[in-house]
């Protein structure tokens, strides 16, 4: 199986306040985009990385990976106004070949390649798609309206992250049924939500801490310590 990395970066970063957009925004004066595609390139396992970016800032992009050096075969298409469409025309774009896909969020800059390298197992292993998982430390409460409603099982719970892997065909399918019930539907915040509602399992597989998002400011600071430790 061949498996190219979709990489989603054409958000604004709104919660992590001014400086414009997220995946420009810079850790230890290298772009947040430019860490995540070299984190995800450094997987022997993927041949191709396609960027989703800002619609008016392909060339801007397509120019700041070129100045900085990023060992993978890459490619740069326009994103879209959520986060789903951005992903449906990165894979929209991929070679016939590629029949595994990997969707890796610009904004987990600091994925260590063990987690990458396990999620393309778990694909090249016959999974249709596989997620990585931690526990959830805090309590989760339902709410309405302010008013706490339900207190579910934590143990039950687990956050998850990317990269994300599925079979192209799987994924594609799910993005297809997605865009055609998009009224009806809340938003998916993640691709594996999108192939749930089509009935195919998603496994999982034990994420990483370092693969957490960068959304609010103090998630660079901690960005910043990892960058630190990994360097001394
Ligand atoms: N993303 C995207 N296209 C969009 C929206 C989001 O490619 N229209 C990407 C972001 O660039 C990010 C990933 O999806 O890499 C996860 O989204 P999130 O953390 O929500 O990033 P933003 O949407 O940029 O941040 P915010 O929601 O705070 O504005
Ligand atoms: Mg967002």
């Amino acid at each position: 199986m061949r498996i190219a990395a979709v990489v989603p970066a054409a958000g604004r970063g709104e919660r992590l306040g001014p400086g414009g957009p997220k995946a420009l925004r810079e850790l230890s004066g290298v772009p947040i985009l430019v860490h995540a595609v070299r984190a995800v390139a450094a997987s022997r396992s993927v041949e191709l990385v396609v960027v989703a970016a800002p619609p008016d800032g392909v060339s801007l992009v397509a120019s700041l990976l070129a100045d900085h050096d990023v060992p993978a075969e890459l490619t740069v298409v326009a994103g879209g106004a959520t986060r789903q469409d951005s992903v449906r025309r990165a894979v929209a774009s991929l070679p016939p070949e590629f029949t595994g896909v990997l969707v890796h969020d610009a904004a987990r800059p600091l994925v260590p390649v063990e987690l990458v390298d396990a999620v393309a197992a778990a694909l090249r292993g016959g999974a249709e798609a596989v997620i990585p998982a931690l526990p959830v430390t805090d309590t989760v409460k339902q709410v309405d309206d302010g008013v706490v409603v339900a207190t579910p099982d934590r143990a039950g719970l687990v956050a998850v992250q990317t990269p994300q892997g599925f079979s192209r065909a799987v994924l594609e399918k799910a993005h297809a049924a997605a865009t055609d019930s998009a009224t009806t539907d809340a938003a998916a915040t993640d691709d594996a939500g999108l192939v749930e509602r089509i009935g195919i399992a998603v496994r999982t597989v034990p994420g990483s801490e370092e693969a957490f998002k960068v959304t609010r400011p103090l998630d660079l600071v901690f960005a910043e310590a990892i960058l630190a430790r990994r360097r001394a």
